[in-house]
């Protein structure tokens, strides 16, 4: 497929863009882990300004995605923060850089708008770690027990839910649930083991879900990081499989208390701006890196495990976002008993807790 740009208003189908105040051109290249072909230039940015302004719609990123997908987004923020974006967006079409989950979520909130995601083979492997058919089951074995579900599900699990969550406010919506409740908490069992940890509940059952690309940070490679930089933080994401490793070692009085913060990635946001260190360890996805090192250029900031790049966030390329303006596609649909049936546990999610840097 071509997409080209020239001087005429239109938009044409195929592939073909018509439309730009400048010539921008490329092969979209469909490839098995994504749109290929067209380089991120200082003309595609700009051409997908137009394109977005052209069909009034916005573009919201999350700290995960390719730099220079982060760079072109209206908004850039993390999982709560998206969703409270995408719930008042004035415009009529959210193009999500994101998962699918986020980009349903998205269209949860506001069944009335388009919702485009650039790639629909963009997943995720937690949100695949638990179907409807086994929450119904869980939920069978537990009658009387509240579902609190992360929000990386689909909408069918959300559909069942009472509560979502998301790594920054997932605490806090826990914590909100009557104490002599039990609780289902599915699917991270690293962010349920942290939610149980700070919440102290004995009543909180945890799916043994997880994300591949958290659970391969592990506490071998954190604590190697920490005893080679005695003097750096530490920013942990609590889906990570070193999460627990990380409070070992503040416990052990190994590594300062003070210098490990469990946080969401747009918790991460907030304190490297707070950081007093002039080096900060990251175990999280490492899109992340570019979101921390903009808000804070004077921090060196090192990824714990440089190969935690999440294959399904990457699929979101300047190709896909390219022909999503241009092609209005892969649009979203989540059908409407289902949306409603999701929706308010939604809505209780973002009532709950405050997300970090992107609101
Ligand atoms: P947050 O942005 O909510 O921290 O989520 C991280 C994540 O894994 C999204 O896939
Ligand atoms: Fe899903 Fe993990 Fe990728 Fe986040 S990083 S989208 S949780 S697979």
């Amino acid at each position: 497929m071509t997409i080209t740009a020239s001087r005429s208003d239109s938009v044409g189908g195929g592939g073909r863009v018509t439309g730009g105040p400048m010539t921008l051109t490329g092969r979209v290249v469909d490839g098995p882990s994504g749109f290929t072909g067209v380089e991120a230039t200082p003309e595609w940015a700009a051409e997908i300004k137009r394109l977005a302004r052209e069909r009034n719609a916005t573009i919201l990123a999350h700290n995960y995605q390719l730099p220079e997908i982060q760079d072109v987004a209206d908004h850039v923020g993390d999982s709560l923060a998206l969703s409270r974006i995408a719930a008042e967006a004035p415009e009529d079409t959210i193009v999500f850089c994101g998962v699918h989950f986020m980009a349903e979520t998205a269209k949860i909130l506001s069944p009335d708008k388009t919702v485009l995601i650039p790639d629909q083979r963009a997943g995720c492997s937690l949100a695949d770690s638990i179907s409807a058919d086994e929450l119904r089951e869980w939920k069978a074995e537990h009658p009387g027990a509240l579902v609190v579900s992360y929000v990386n599900t689909t909408a069918a699990v959300k559909a069942l839910t009472d509560i979502c969550c998301t790594s920054s406010n997932a605490v806090d919506v826990v914590a909100s649930i009557d104490p002599d409740r039990e609780v289902l908490f599915l699917p991270d069992q690293f962010l349920g083991a942290h939610v149980k940890r700070v919440t102290g509940r004995d009543n909180i059952h945890i799916w043994a879900g997880e994300c591949h690309v958290h659970a391969g940070i592990n506490g071998d490679e954190l604590t190697e990081q920490a005893r080679t930089h005695p003097n750096a933080e530490l920013f942990v994401h609590p889906e990570c499989g070193c999460a627990t490793s990380a409070l070992y070692l503040a416990g052990e009085g190994a590594f300062p208390a003070d210098r490990v913060h469990i946080l969401s990635t747009g918790g991460m946001i907030d304190a490297a701006k707070a950081a007093r260190s002039s080096e900060v360890l990251v175990a999280t996805e490492i899109g992340m890196l570019h979101q921390l090192r903009k808000a804070a250029p004077g921090i060196d900031f090192q990824a714990v495990n440089d190969r935690a790049s999440c294959k399904y966030m990457k699929m979101i390329t300047p190709a896909a976002l390219l022909r999503c303006l241009a092609e209005n596609r892969d649009e979203v649909h989540v059908d409407p008993e289902t949306a409603a049936a999701g929706r308010d546990s939604v809505l209780r999610m973002i009532a709950i807790g405050n997300p970090g840097g992107g609101e």
